[in-house]
């Protein structure tokens, strides 16, 4: 097992591109699953989620090559496997997304339930009545959801939850709708950029899906969809993640490759904290809103706020952790909620370790900024932690080492290497007592106390004894 060791203290300098969506990625690869011929999809992120969900679709008779361009060309050659095996699906929640694509076209899915997370419950209660409606016989069997039909019909869904829409629920619904006999609806549909970037694929394979980007989708049912070609958009998440470490850090950053369209909200709160932001208007003569330059700066003392994780296009929960390592050093109390996933704080005692003051409150953490954090061994807990951490101990003063990386590498391509080319000192080992660094051992500076003798006695034991029982000494 990897870990970091990072040297804090380092601003951040110079320019770096942002790769392709995860999020995106993933399910667009699992929609390859319910189409014929070849699929070509730019500026997926060679990073270990994707690598999981190519064994997985292997598994299940799609073809894959990375060319020499980088594209990842994906071509279904073996339509008789429909079981997805929990030793894969259990490493990464996005596999549950060939449930969907796989029903459509094969007429039967049996996919491992994902398992627990480390960010809360995430149960796929919505998934299963989408396909339901959808008329497909859904049942849960040894851990494995099991779904079958002879022909999909349109049906009206609607997949709102206590906690808003589902993103991967939405993109398993409308892969199997695609295919259905009829027109579905879906209402409560999730707006996320990446729910909308697979639309987008599928209607290019030959899909009729309108409404993307709004709670309402309208899926018109087509016999067959065709390979397409695809670019991925650009990763909102690891842009913000990037934007929060120039700023930690007080650097000065130039990230390429940024849709600001999909950030207004970290935009808008990140500037509320002080951290200035300026975006080259290269908006593209075609209505489509293109990929643009960001150059990010900071103060050297940030503004407390308040931040509320909600759904698109809300701050995204994926940007909480990332937010409360910057809200740590501002000055200030900020308040920090998560109404998509109210339990996703492991990463608060951790930052504790490495000097931040937070205080849990149900759904909320509250942050008393400090002026500087102090370097420490820390554990990571899920990815987006892993970043927070990542984040803190760039700011921190001295060493910090950041272990559990491996939640870092499932969605964050080459991080340390951007990181790197900025000017951070990260360096990636493997975990043993070998390469835990000095500095991060506390020197006892005197001896512990051997006798009562050596413990000065408290000041009110001398006083004369005119207490009365009940009465407390001064
Ligand atoms: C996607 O997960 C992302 N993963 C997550 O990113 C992201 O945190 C999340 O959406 C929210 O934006 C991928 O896209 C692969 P949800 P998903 O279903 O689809 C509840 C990252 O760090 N819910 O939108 O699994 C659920 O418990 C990852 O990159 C139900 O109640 O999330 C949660 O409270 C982590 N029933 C809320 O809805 C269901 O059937 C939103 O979850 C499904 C979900």
């Amino acid at each position: 097992m990897d870990m970091f060791v990072i040297g804090g203290g380092k601003p951040l300098r110079g320019r770096v591109h942002v790769s392709g969506a995860k999020n995106a990625a993933l399910p667009i690869m699992a929609a390859a699953l319910a189409s014929d011929g070849v699929s070509v999809i730019h500026d997926v992120p060679k990073l270990v989620d994707v690598t999981t969900l190519l064994d997985l679709l292997k598994t299940l008779g799609v073809r894959s090559e990375w060319r020499a361009d980088g594209a990842l060309v994906l071509e279904v050659v073996d339509e008789t496997r429909c079981v997805a095996e929990y030793e894969l699906v259990r490493r990464m929640r996005a596999g549950f997304c060939v449930l969907g694509p796989m029903l459509a076209r094969r007429g039967k899915a049996c996919v491992s339930l994902p398992g627990g997370c480390n960010i809360g419950d995430r149960p796929v209660d919505l998934h299963s009545k989408g396909l339901r409606a959808l008329g497909a016989d859904v049942r849960v069997e040894r851990g494995y959801v099991i779904a079958e039909v002879d022909q999909l019909r349109g049906g009206s869904i609607y997949l709102g939850g206590p906690f808003g829409s589902t993103v991967t629920g939405t993109c398993n619904v409308m892969m199997a709708a695609t295919l259905a006999e009829g027109i579905t609806t879906i209402e409560a549909a999730a707006c996320e950029p990446e729910v909308v970037d697979l639309g987008r694929f599928l209607n290019r394979m030959g899909a009729r899906i309108s409404g993307l980007g709004t709670p309402f989708l309208r899926i018109e049912g087509v016999d067959r969809l065709q390979g397409a070609e695809h670019t991925v958009i650009p990763d909102r998440i690891e842009a913000a993640t990037l934007m929060i470490a120039a700023a930690a850090t007080g650097g000065e950053v130039e990230l390429e490759n940024v849709r600001v369209d999909h950030m207004t909200a970290v935009i808008e709160k990140l500037r509320e904290i002080g951290v200035v932001i300026e975006c080259a208007t290269n908006r593209s003569a075609a209505s489509l809103p293109a990929a643009t330059t960001v150059r990010v700066t900071a103060p050297n003392r940030l503004r407390a706020s308040d931040c509320i994780a909600l759904p698109y296009p809300g701050v995204p929960t994926d940007v909480q952790a990332q937010m409360m390592a910057l809200l740590s050093l501002a000055e200030g109390i900020s308040v920090v909620t998560d109404k998509v996933f109210p339990d996703r704080f492991l990463h608060a005692p951790e930052l504790v370790r490495l000097g931040s003051r937070i205080r849990r409150e149900g759904p909320s953490a509250i942050i008393s900024g400090v002026t500087q954090l102090s370097g420490a061994s820390v554990m990571a807990s899920d990815l987006r932690a892993s970043a927070a951490l990542v984040i803190a101990a760039l700011s921190a003063e001295g060493e910090s080492v950041v272990r559990r990386i491996y939640h870092l590498d499932r969605g964050y391509e080459r991080l340390e290497d951007k990181l790197t080319s900025l000017g951070a000192d990260v360096r990636r080992v493997v975990d043993e007592p070998a390469n835990m660094p000095a500095t991060l051992s506390v020197a006892m500076t005197a001896e512990p106390p051997t006798s009562t003798a050596s413990v000065p006695r408290p000041k009110w034991l001398d006083r004369p004894q005119s207490v009365t029982p009940g009465e407390r000494p001064a």
